[in-house]
């Protein structure tokens, strides 16, 4: 069963209740082996599938998927062709395996202007899954976080054209619950595989105090052990959201 749940243990602080992941690198992982980027972006779909056991069997509730970019339509016809019908394989084979695993999938990013067979499946995805309880996994497809800001403004904007509310009194979940994540818990923790250091247009507003790991890796060779090994770095971390941490020594020099 590709997506069985392992028995997991109650869940404790370290584990990162919402992971992110930017899957980079499939391209060079092809061209590294001789093959077409293509072969990379196949080999990408079988890291997805790991990815989404392992979040599952760590106890992770949402896992963030960043699979598609709306400056990836920037790459050549074929390539966006290919990964097009790559999303649509994944969700054909894989729905009904996600939705026997209690998965519920939620999509972002910007449906206006996607193939109509696209947007059909990605909505028959999520309307299968909504009421399901155990992990949930966030497509991020056609996403760019500026986009989803702006759009985000523009739905504030028309809320005070209509008086629906004061601008003195827009406040951050205001702003937030406007996002195409309005109802989905800031990440913890944002993987980013294949040694880019850079968030290339993603969550960057849910992304504030987020924890990130580079991992060297290319994404088609992502597996358990980088998840667990990214899992343990965020375990390392001192989250302090701007605060003090009030150590004795902290205590003493103040
Ligand atoms: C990530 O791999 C997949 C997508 C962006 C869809 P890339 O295709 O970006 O691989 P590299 O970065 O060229 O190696
Ligand atoms: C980010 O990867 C987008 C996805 C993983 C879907 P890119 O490969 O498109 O990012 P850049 O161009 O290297 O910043
Ligand atoms: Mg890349």
């Amino acid at each position: 069963m590709p997506f069985a749940r392992s028995p997991a243990g109650p869940r404790s602080d370290q584990t990162p209740a919402h992971v992110a992941i930017i899957m980079d690198g499939n391209g060079r992982w092809a061209k590294a082996r001789g093959l077409p980027r293509f072969e990379g972006h196949r080999r990408g779909v079988e890291a997805v599938r790991r990815a989404v056991r392992s979040a599952i069997d760590h106890d992770v509730r949402f896992l963030t998927i960043y699979t598609f970019s709306s400056e990836n339509w920037r790459r050549p016809a074929d390539e966006v062709a290919l990964l097009m019908g790559l999303l649509k394989r994944f969700i054909r084979v894989d729905l009904a395996e996600l939705h026997k695993n209690f998965v519920r999938v939620r999509v972002i990013g910007e449906r206006e202007g996607l193939p109509p067979d696209i947007l059909a499946l990605l909505e028959e995805a999520e309307q299968l899954t909504r009421d399901n309880c155990g992990l949930t996994l966030v497509v991020a497809f056609n996403y760019g976080s500026r986009h989803e800001i702006v759009s985000a403004a523009r739905r504030l904007a028309e809320d005070v054209r209509q008086g629906r509310i004061d601008p003195d009194a827009i406040s951050d979940e205001d702003f937030a619950a406007r996002l195409d994540s309005a109802d989905i818990p800031d990440p913890d923790l944002i993987i980013r595989t294949s040694g880019e250091m850079r968030l290339s247009n993603f969550l960057l507003w849910q992304a504030a105090y987020a924890e990130l790991v580079f991992l060297p890796i290319l994404w088609p060779d992502f597996d358990d052990a980088a998840f667990v090994a990214a899992l343990e770095q965020y375990a390392a971390r001192e989250r302090r959201f701007g605060a003090v941490v009030h150590t004795t020594a902290a205590m003493t020099a103040s």
